[in-house]
């Protein structure tokens, strides 16, 4: 392997990397379930849980945190939700049944998305708080709700197009929600329905990694609020979505060097970084480069309710720079938040059997293929680079350990064993779908240490949408498999997803 491997070593917490101490388990499981599997572990939710309630806290905040139920489909997941005082944003119909067949109840339940009549039917029936898009799917609960005699229905007002102060910046163009500026059509129109709807306050999401951008969303919501009340509504809340993110990688400056190295290889300054040279949004335009890395920025230390935490301490332009919590606080309003991806950081992983090994003729990466489709880790779908572990097959040649530094680690390895099998490799990863683009990363992934038919391949935090968000049945392959895993003492006790409940544990879900 020419040149030093580049690393991107995953960020691991204890969860994940006890679970990963046990490749005896791992290997039972995926013999029994098959590969790939996908594991959870809920009781990490809870304590993601924990840090986001203590940044409310922090800033003497009331509201909710909802779970947005969209990143994973697990029943293990949502029922520890159940078991904690946290809330779920549902965004289907089956999504709905679930959380309330999970124990979730109405007031815990803020519906969002596109929506059918049968799910805003059930939605108006078991008296959830309905988020709306826009004016037509207003019109369109309020007539629901008059024609089938439902209850009054609590709602949040969806906006969008966001503007600084004058200047027409920051938020990108969504379909979802109203135009901030199209706000008072809007609430002449909850004024036209207030028999039947009962305006809760305002909601915004944005997808975008960018504080400011939000910070000018949060309070464009406050002056519609202020709005609101001038109207005589009785606005509560506001629910700033979901999108504070997940440091995935364990070292920025890993991070730092392989985009740099990617630059040079699309540039032709050194060898290529991945399969068939692709780019993953640069190119080299007659020696220039040009375009954008859409990339996740995989390490970001400001994340989850860190990132929070931030937003909420971002001076507020409206209040001589003192910070939005306090904007919040002097208007009693409650803060919701709809995390995804930020409350299922480190709540599970993906396993997937090594099929086979394959050196290449020509001298390169090796061609490794997994038990799995590229849509059952999907990782890549997301931006996210890094590092799957290695999970020996045989424990017995091989110091077991997982982590950064370990055998199975992608940290340079310690593992005993010829060299062959303790060199560092580069590899290309790619799926069991019989086409040439199921690649489970485009990227060359360096491992520590050979793989040998039969490992499995950990990939670590994918419970935020790269477990079953884009999984299909292609080519009548099953999806992934699921199970839930928690902690006994030393000991690591699992059951299949769906026969999860918190009373599953000995001693229960507190
Ligand atoms: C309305 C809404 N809320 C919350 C989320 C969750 O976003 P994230 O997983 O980035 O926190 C989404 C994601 O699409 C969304 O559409």
């Amino acid at each position: 392997m020419g040149g030093q491997p580049l690393y991107l070593e995953p960020r691991l917490k204890s969860r994940l990397r006890s679970l990963l101490h046990s490749p005896e388990l791992l290997h039972t499981l995926t013999d029994a379930l098959g590969s790939p599997l996908n594991v959870v572990v809920p009781d990490q939710l809870a304590d993601n849980l924990d840090q986001f309630r203590s940044v409310y806290g922090a800033h003497h905040l009331s509201g909710q945190v909802f779970l947005a139920h969209k990143a994973n489909r697990s029943a293990a997941l949502l029922r520890r939700l159940a078991a904690t005082d946290a809330g779920v944003d549902v965004a289907s119909l089956e999504e709905l049944q679930h959380a309330l067949g999970a124990g979730l109840t109405p007031d815990r339940i803020t519906a969002t998305g596109p929506k059918n009549p049968e799910f805003l039917w059930l939605a108006a029936r078991t008296s959830v708080t309905v988020s709306l898009d826009s004016r037509g799917e207003l019109e369109q609960l309020a007539t629901l709700v008059r024609k089938h005699a439902l209850p009054r229905t609590r709602i949040l007002l969806r906006l969008s197009g966001f503007e600084a102060s004058g200047v027409r910046v920051l938020s990108r163009r969504s379909r979802f929600g109203t135009a901030v500026r199209e706000s008072d059509a809007l609430l002449e129109t909850v004024e036209r329905h207030g028999d039947v709807v009962d305006l809760v306050g305002v909601a915004y999401h944005l997808d975008t990694t960018s504080l400011t951008e939000k910070a000018t969303a949060l309070e464009s919501c406050l002056r519609v609020l202020e709005e609101c009340r001038s109207r005589g509504l009785r606005p509560r809340a506001v629910d700033i979505g979901g999108g504070f993110g997940v440091n995935y990688l364990a070292d920025g400056g890993q991070w730092e060097r392989y985009t740099t190295e990617l630059t040079q290889a699309v540039l032709g300054t050194r060898p290529p970084l991945t399969y068939g040279g692709h780019g993953y949004g640069l190119r080299n335009e007659a020696g220039t480069l040009r375009g954008t890395l859409g990339l996740y920025p995989a390490h970001r230390p400001v994340a989850g309710a860190r990132y929070l935490d931030e937003l909420l301490s971002h001076p507020a332009a409206s209040l001589d720079g003192r910070p939005l919590a306090a904007l919040l606080l002097e208007h009693l309003y409650d803060l919701h938040t709809e995390p995804g991806r930020a409350l299922l950081d480190q709540c599970g992983l993906t396993l997937t059997k090594v099929l086979e090994v394959r050196d290449q003729e020509a001298g390169g990466p090796l061609l490794v293929r997994l038990a799995a489709k590229a849509d059952d880790v999907a990782l890549e779908e997301h931006g996210v680079l890094m590092d799957p572990l290695v999970v020996p097959r045989d424990l017995t040649s091989t110091d077991t350990g997982t982590g950064p530094g370990t055998a199975t680690g992608t940290g340079p390895g310690t593992a005993t064993g010829t060299d062959a099998e303790t060199e560092p490799v580069a590899v290309h990863l790619f799926g069991s779908r019989c086409l040439e683009a199921d690649l489970i990363t485009r990227r060359t992934v360096f491992l520590p240490r050979r793989p040998e038919p039969g490992d499995l391949l950990a990939f670590v935090n994918t419970a935020g949408y790269c477990m079953d968000f884009h999984a299909t049945r292609a080519q009548h392959q099953p999806v992934a498999r699921k199970v839930a895993a928690w902690q006994e003492g030393d000991t690591w006790r699992w059951c299949l997803d769906d026969q999860y409940w918190p009373t599953t544990p000995v001693g229960g879900a507190q």
